[in-house]
């Protein structure tokens, strides 16, 4: 398995020296499972998660995440954590999957022996990287130009939130953009590309019942503001008006309301803890 090979040299490699894990895209291999031979390349490392692209089911390409084992955490709870993000994370994918306007990619495949979540394989770039901009002379995307994509952000965390969902780690690093439509390129028509929410291993339900409901919803705005803040810095209060201005349209005018005077109160703990440290 390309999971548990990688799995076993990384933990090779973490124990002598934390940093020396090599995650070059070149870095692709064969998957020894079985009789297949699958090529397949590791895309991203987090703290807790390795991913890898390959193809499974005739040629369909797929994301494999797997949780890998962190050894200074005891065993037991080292499994309990992984059990329980993982389920997190499938649960909300297969929720959200479920409810129109909020784009989520596929979810395949839970194998809880091998730690993986088995995704459709999305082809773009993340929200962060587009709205950095391209090419050489790379100058961050005007918010007029990057307006419809964000937009479909507020829109579409309004919808996750009237479902009573929470995303928990809103960040630009976790929306991809794809192309919906026929053009070919991601900056000239924002209106034919399409917002696809990622990585909901923080995610939890936050029903009316829950009197944290409110404050929930506006800690999840609050934590995309401030990765704008500290990733986009240029037009981080425009991107986030622009979303806050989508998701309060698409919500019920009360929630609207009641959510944006929780928000400002989160900011004004936010800055308080910003001045003191
Ligand atoms: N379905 C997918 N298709 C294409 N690329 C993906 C997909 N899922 C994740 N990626 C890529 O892998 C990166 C990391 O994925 P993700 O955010 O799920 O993991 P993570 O941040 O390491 O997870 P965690 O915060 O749960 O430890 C993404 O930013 C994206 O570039
Ligand atoms: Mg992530």
């Amino acid at each position: 398995m390309p999971g548990e090979n990688l799995a076993r040299s990384r933990q090779e490699e973490e124990d002598e020296d934390d940093s020396t894990t090599d995650l070059s895209p070149s870095r692709a291999s064969t998957h020894p499972s079985a009789s297949l031979t699958v090529p397949f390349s590791v895309i991203a490392q987090g703290a807790e998660a390795v991913l890898y692209r390959t193809t499974m089911f005739d040629g369909q390409a797929v994301v494999i995440k797997e949780r890998f084992r962190k050894q200074y955490r005891l065993p037991e709870l080292d499994e309990q954590l992984t059990r329980t993000r993982m389920t997190a994370e499938a649960r909300a994918t297969a929720k959200a999957w479920r409810l129109s306007g909020v784009h989520v990619p596929a979810l395949y495949l839970v194998d809880w022996q091998r730690r993986w979540l088995v995704f459709e394989y999305i082809e773009g770039p993340t929200l962060r990287t587009w709205l950095e901009g391209e090419g050489s002379e790379r100058r961050a995307r005007i918010p007029e130009a990057a307006a419809p994509v964000l937009r479909q952000v507020g829109e579409a965390v309004s919808t996750l939130h009237a479902a009573d969902w929470i995303h928990g780690d809103l960040t630009s690093s976790n929306v991809l953009i794809r192309r919906s439509g026929s053009n070919d390129g991601w900056g000239e028509d924002a209106h034919e590309l399409q917002a696809v929410l990622i990585d909901l291993g923080l995610a939890f339900c936050s029903s009316s019942c829950n009197e944290h409901h409110v404050e929930d919803k506006a800690v999840d705005l609050y934590v995309l503001e401030r990765a704008f803040r500290s990733a986009h810095a240029t037009h981080a209060d425009a991107y986030t008006a622009i979303v806050w201005q989508a998701y309060a349209q698409h919500s019920r005018p009360q929630d609207a309301r009641a959510v944006q005077k929780r928000l400002e109160l989160v900011r004004q703990r936010g800055r308080k803890r910003t001045m003191v440290g």
